[in-house]
């Protein structure tokens, strides 16, 4: 069984991004700007929000964390956003989620301009993206994708499953695949028999939120299993795949933690770069 490492694999891409980087700064003397905007006190986002600035800055990007109390009004971090859109140093902007009850996370991400959209969570994006046409893809289905790719690069005519139909990983990994020429099906709480589905797939993207719901039994014996879930439990952090179980059964399985994480920040510095570089034609 190959076990996924994600965290190579995210050193490796943040060190052709640094590289990446130089190159830009020689050609256009300036770099990529990343602006994430952090509300509340809410630990895990305190803990991404430092990891993505950390990385940032590690390949060369320039980046700054705009912090705002959980109080704060929404048209105040409306108009911060007005301003970065038309800020040239400013390539990316994330407003880093869950948002405060009382702030309207869908006006704040079509607030964003979509060129600026590292999240890749604006409309105009997610459009672009079910088209096929050029977007910002969001970071942790980019993430997955390049994992599989790593293992599978031909995956024409492959069957994949989805499991969980978020705007935020479902249902953009579906597009990444079907561009791939997968036969993707996505199942979600009222798929029938989510056994049955899993049984026939090459390739199993988990990314749903229940702990060790796909067992031993699920899985084919040549698929390539990708473990998107974070789940606290009694027993520490588990993944949405039973990682004892299913990697006895499987041809490749990320672990969690140190498979889809360290990539999902990987993959929003290059999201970053690549917004600066689409700027500067
Ligand atoms: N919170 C958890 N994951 C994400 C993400 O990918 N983007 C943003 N903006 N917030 C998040």
């Amino acid at each position: 069984m190959i076990l996924i490492d994600g965290k190579e694999a995210a050193a490796e891409l943040r060190a052709e991004l640094k590289e990446e980087v130089v190159e830009l700064k020689s050609k256009h003397n300036k770099v990529p700007g990343l602006t994430v905007i952090l509300i509340g006190d809410l630990t895990p986002s305190q803990i991404y929000v430092r990891n993505k600035e950390k990385s940032a800055n590690e390949v060369g990007i320039k980046s700054e964390v705009i912090k705002y109390p959980d109080s704060v009004e929404e048209k105040t971090v409306l108009k911060k956003i007005k301003e970065l859109n038309s800020d040239e140093t400013v390539s990316g902007i994330l407003v880093q989620l869950p948002l405060p009850k009382h702030i309207d996370k869908q006006k704040v991400i079509e607030a964003i301009d979509p060129s600026k959209d590292v999240d890749g969570f604006h409309p105009m994006n997610v459009g672009n993206l079910s088209s096929g046409y050029e977007s910002s893809i969001p970071c942790t289905p980019l993430g997955c994708y390049l994992l599989i790719k790593k293992i599978e690069p031909n995956l024409s005519g492959k069957k994949a499953v989805i499991v969980g139909r978020s705007n935020l990983n479902g249902k953009p990994m579906t597009q990444l695949l079907l561009k791939e020429n997968c036969t993707v099906t996505i199942t979600h709480s009222k798929t029938k028999d989510l056994k049955a589905e899993c049984l026939e797939a090459d390739i199993i993207v988990a990314a749903v939120g229940i702990p060790e719901l796909v067992r031993g039994d699920w899985v084919k014996k040549d698929a390539i299993v990708i473990d998107v879930g974070i789940n606290k439990t009694d027993n520490g952090i588990v993944g949405d795949v039973h990682f004892d179980e299913v990697s006895k059964n499987v041809r490749a399985l990320t672990p969690v933690p140190g498979g889809v994480g360290p990539m999902t920040i990987a993959c929003l510095l290059k999201n970053t770069i690549d917004c600066f570089k689409r700027s500067q034609i």
